[in-house]
Parts: C-alpha cells; sequence; structure tokens
C-alpha cells in the first residue's frame, strides 16, 4: 500500500458544483431480515457471482479515495451477513489517515456481537444500528423474523468496544408512531445519536406504504408537546441529509431525514456503489454506471475505474422525485434500498 495514496487525482465535482466526499459501499444484497418497508417476504437475492470480491471493493474504495473520497460507508443489504468482512475492514482500515478520514458502517446489528471487536480494530469509529422499535413483538412483526434481543446484544456489544452508536428509526404509522419519546429517550440515555427517516417509496415490499409513512414534521410536533428541541444542524459538519436537534430533557442529538416533506438534494455530497459495482449518482433514480465491467474487462482497470466516475459525476442528477401520495401507487423505483444501501 503506497503512503500518501490520495487524493492524487482530479477531486469529483458535479454540474451542480456538489463535491463527492462520501462513498456508499455495498456488499451485498442479502439481509437475515425482511422489514416491511424495505423487503417483500420472498426475496430473489443476486447469485454470489454477480458480487464484487472484496479485492475489487477495495480497488473501487481506492479509486474513490485517490479521487478525494473521505468518508467510506460500508452498507448492504446486512453487511455483515457477507463473509469476508473482517478482511475488508482490514483493508480498507489501512486507507485511514491516508486519504480517508472516516470508515464506517450501517448495519441490523444481528451478528454485531461477533464482529464488534474486529470493527474497532480495524478502525472504525462510529456506527449507524437500524433499530425500529424496542418492542420485542413489533420487531418480529417489522422485520417478519428478527429477535431482538440479538441487537440489543449487539449494541452492547459495540458499546463494550467503545464504538458509537447512531440509531436509524423509520416512523411507521401503525408500528411506531407512539413509541418514539421513549426510544429516544433509551437512545440517549445510552449515550447513542439517534435519527428518523421517512419511508420512502423504493422497491416492492407486498405491503402499502400509505399506511406506513409518517411525515416527520408530525412526529417532531407530538414530541415538542413534551419536550425543547433546539436546532443543532449547522454545527454538524457533514451531517448529510438529517437535520439534528438538541432534545435539552435528555441532552442527547436527535436528526430528522425527510426525503418527503423536505428535499436535502442541494447538500448532496454522496455516491452510492451497489455488491455489482454498479455506481448510482442518487438514490431515488434509475441511472447507473457499472463499474464491474471496467475493472473486470478492461487492460488498464484504473484509468478505465476513473473514466467511469467521470461519467458519472457528470450524470449525477440536481434531485430525487420520491412521493408517497395515493393508496395503490407504484414506488418511485423498482428498487429495494437494500440493493443500494440506503
Ligand atoms: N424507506 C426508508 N428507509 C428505509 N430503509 C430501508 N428501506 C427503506 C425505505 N423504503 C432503512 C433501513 C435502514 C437504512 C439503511 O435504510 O431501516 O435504517
Ligand atoms: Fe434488512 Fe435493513 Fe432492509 Fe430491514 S431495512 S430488511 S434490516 S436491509
Amino acid at each position: 500500500m503506497p503512503d500518501g495514496l490520495a487524493p492524487t487525482r482530479a477531486p469529483l465535482v458535479d454540474q451542480f458544483g456538489r463535491h463527492v466526499t462520501y462513498l456508499r459501499l455495498s456488499v451485498t444484497d442479502r439481509c437475515d431480515l425482511r422489514c416491511t418497508y424495505c423487503m417483500s417476504e420472498i426475496m430473489q437475492f443476486l447469485p454470489k457471482r454477480e458480487l464484487l470480491s472484496i479485492e475489487e471493493l477495495d480497488q473501487v474504495a481506492r479509486a474513490f479515495i485517490q479521487r478525494g473520497v473521505k468518508k467510506i460507508r460500508v452498507t448492504g443489504g446486512e453487511p455483515l451477513v457477507r463473509k469476508g468482512m473482517p478482511e475488508l475492514f482490514t483493508r480498507l482500515g489501512a486507507y485511514l489517515g491516508k486519504g480517508l478520514d472516516e470508515l464506517t458502517l450501517t448495519t441490523n446489528a444481528t451478528q454485531l456481537e461477533q464482529h464488534a471487536e474486529m470493527l474497532a480494530r480495524s478502525g472504525v469509529k462510529r456506527i449507524n444500528v437500524s433499530l425500529d422499535t424496542l418492542d420485542p413483538d413489533s420487531f418480529e412483526r417489522i422485520t417478519r423474523r428478527g429477535k431482538l434481543d440479538q441487537v440489543l446484544a449487539g449494541i452492547d456489544a459495540a458499546l463494550d468496544a467503545g464504538l458509537k452508536i447512531k440509531i436509524n428509526t423509520v416512523a411507521l404509522k401503525h408500528e411506531n408512531m407512539h413509541d418514539l419519546a421513549d426510544m429516544i429517550a433509551w437512545a440517549h440515555n445510552r449515550g447513542m445519536d439517534m435519527t428518523l427517516i421517512e419511508v420512502m417509496p423504493l422497491g416492492e415490499t407486498g405491503e402499502d406504504r400509505i399506511d406506513q409513512y409518517v411525515p416527520l414534521p408530525m412526529v417532531r410536533d407530538a414530541l415538542e408537546q413534551e419536550w425543547t428541541l433546539t436546532d443543532v444542524s449547522a454545527s454538524i459538519p457533514n451531517g448529510g441529509p438529517s437535520r439534528y436537534v438538541r432534545v435539552e430533557q435528555t441532552g442527547g442529538r436527535l436528526g430528522f431525514i425527510t426525503p418527503l416533506t423536505n428535499n436535502f438534494c442541494a447538500g448532496c455530497n454522496r455516491v452510492r456503489v451497489t455488491c455489482t459495482g454498479r455506481i448510482y449518482m442518487c438514490l431515488g433514480q434509475d441511472d447507473h454506471i457499472d463499474l464491474r465491467a471496467a475493472l473486470r474487462e478492461s487492460d488498464h482497470p484504473d484509468d478505465a475505474l476513473n473514466a467511469c466516475l467521470d461519467r458519472a459525476l457528470f450524470k449525477k442528477p440536481e434531485r430525487h422525485e420520491f412521493s408517497i401520495h395515493e393508496r395503490g401507487q407504484d414506488p418511485s423505483l423498482e428498487r429495494h434500498m437494500s440493493v443500494t444501501g440506503g
């Protein structure tokens, strides 16, 4: 691994002047859960040969770091269900301080207990855990199979290993809307941040999202009946699409991701690479570029990769166009969130 790896090539700037410094790298489309807003009960996953190998994922990460990417988030599906994660994290962790500032992970935490130490050793400091309820029955309903205890054990192990945790919670009309305050208090008590997310119309799930969707401004109003929320967004660099507040009563931080009620695309600094090596410039658009062919078929893979990045950046659209208006509406995109890793 050469020292001073990055950034040795032109930065990634799109047509709207946005600098891409953040890569979300999906390592699998598989998941051990089937959350009702995310997937169908029966999912057809990709055959393993379609996936980028650990070496190829590393190669992609390097290409992005050389172009000025400072932060990489490993996503899925559920990343920790894929074999080879210790190797991938060791490889990516080696770029920390050599162009890469932060390596992180989004996980459902079902297997976090086994992996927490490994992550901390690789240089991971903070992770996001997706968790929508603290009620075991509700958890089983939402995930169509999960065991809450396993997730809570994973969270404990990660905190013990010194990892900082942000809990990501999708607001769901029937499952958790009335328990969110308790959940926020639980997270803040344990020193964890929490972010609420609006359901997005991505992929068929066998459920109608109009029955799930809660506009977050409504949740915020309800929380403000009890609590004082002070805006702190501006003081959080790279807060991404989240608007943050401090809850004065708990002393903790709460984020709101509102793709439907409040578009956040103007500050977008990220691109996504799927586990098959497609680069998606926007979570809310279908346009993509295939990196895998460049990696596997070119005589000069580094040059071919860079040409792909240039093309991708040129195509990064101004904004997404999500909506959830009416019953029976088709999803805005056929693609599930688990393909691009959110
Ligand atoms: N809308 C909103 N959030 C979703 N997630 C998965 N699918 C959707 C969707 N359709 C969330 C998960 C996790 C993150 C990676 O994306 O709960 O927090
Ligand atoms: Fe799995 Fe996350 Fe989708 Fe739930 S939301 S099914 S945990 S990928």
